[in-house]
């Protein structure tokens, strides 16, 4: 077990900040990762995987593991359905593309999300009218105060929009080694009807899509919208899409009668984040280094050299001036370190 000192975390986080680690350790398997978190002489700890989706804002004292671990097999499989594990430190998109090669459906619309697998349950990711949570069965996560390896079922992980008990109840207490997904392999249910994949289809042409022509769809219109982390420093949307009861929703909904909105449930409505930051002027600003990516106004990015403060202080600037025009409060997606 080899623990180096000083290291940079730039390469460890999508938002490329120069945050420094005062120890870190590279773990590849779980019985290394049991080993690190009984090392009495790092009592504190700190857990990044893919890094796509945290701002670190100061340096890190704690010890840094870097969850590794790869793998993905199947486990179980009948004429339409199978079931597979993957380890904690693969690459998520990699392993999506593994999944449509095979012929596997349920991922492709969740292509060319940054991070590795070990973290999607953490927030749910999604995409495009899917969730993780669509074709999730369970997930192993290490106990961090006796190191035992505990399943979670879907259920007991209790995904919401952008939000899992990981993130609740389970914060800090956990760490994900392996996720267990169960895919179609063959009467795929596709989901298109999201606008853009359907409009992006049409443009080719295609009227009876393939999970791999999803799975372009999908690739063609992140591309168009969303910064490549390799490019540009960013971490995704920035903050999470407002839910708004009915009554609230009612009062916007009477003042920006052109504003764009999802209907969640019979009372509670989504409004996109990304246009009213955009209405307060911000889509396309940029301060210093930090900036609002000028083709969807909910990423943040690094141009450069930014440091997670700067980022973090024109997040609340911009949650400030979003509340002051609409009176609504909108909250980070991001997980910020400080
Ligand atoms: N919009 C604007 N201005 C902007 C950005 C968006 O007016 O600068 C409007 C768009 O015109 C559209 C609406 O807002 O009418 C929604 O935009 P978009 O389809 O780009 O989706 P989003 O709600 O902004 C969410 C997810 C994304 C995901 C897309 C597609 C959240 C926080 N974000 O964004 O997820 O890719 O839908 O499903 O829910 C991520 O989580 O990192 C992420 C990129």
């Amino acid at each position: 077990m080899e623990i180096l000192q000083h290291i940079s975390l730039k390469e460890y986080n999508s938002f490329g900040i120069s945050a420094k680690a005062d120890y870190f350790l590279e773990i590849n398997n779980e019985e290394a990762l049991r080993e690190a978190l009984q090392l009495r002489d790092h009592p504190e700890k700190f857990i990044i995987s893919g890094g796509s989706n945290m701002l670190i804002v100061n340096d890190i004292k704690a010890l840094v593991l870097h969850i590794n671990i790869k793998g993905i097999e199947i486990v179980e499989e009948d004429e339409d359905h199978v079931i597979l594990k993957v380890m904690a430190g693969e690459n998520w998109h990699q392993m999506v593309l593994w999944t449509l090669e095979r012929g596997y459906g349920g991922l492709e619309n969740l292509s060319l999300i940054p991070g590795s697998a070990g973290t999607a349950p953490i927030q749910n990711i999604g995409a495009y009218g899917v969730e993780l949570k669509d074709s999730f069965e369970s997930c192993t996560a290490m106990e961090i105060a006796n190191q035992e390896l505990k399943q979670f079922s879907k259920e007991a992980c209790r995904f919401g929009y952008r939000d899992s008990f990981f993130k609740n109840e389970g914060k800090g207490k956990y760490i994900i080694t392996s996720l267990c997904l169960k895919l179609t392999k063959r009467n795929h249910k596709l989901n298109t009807t999201y606008g853009a994949i359907e409009a992006e289809l049409q443009k080719k042409g295609i009227t009876h899509p393939t999970i791999n022509e999803v799975s372009q769809a999908v690739i063609s219109i992140r591309k168009s919208k969303l910064p490549d982390p390799k490019e540009l420093g960013n971490s995704g949307s920035f903050f999470k899409n407002p839910v708004l009861d009915k009554s609230e929703f009612d009062r916007f909904h009477q003042r920006y009668a052109d504003a764009p909105y999802y209907k969640v449930s019979e009372d509670t409505y989504k409004v996109p984040a990304g246009w009213l930051i955009e209405q307060c002027g911000f889509k396309g600003k940029r301060y210093g280094d930090a900036g609002v990516h000028k083709r969807q106004a909910l990423v943040l990015v690094n141009y450069g050299s930014a440091s997670g403060k700067e980022i973090m202080d024109l997040a609340d600037k911009i949650q400030k001036s979003v509340l002051d025009k609409f009176n609504i409060r909108i909250l980070p997606e991001v997980n910020i370190i400080k």
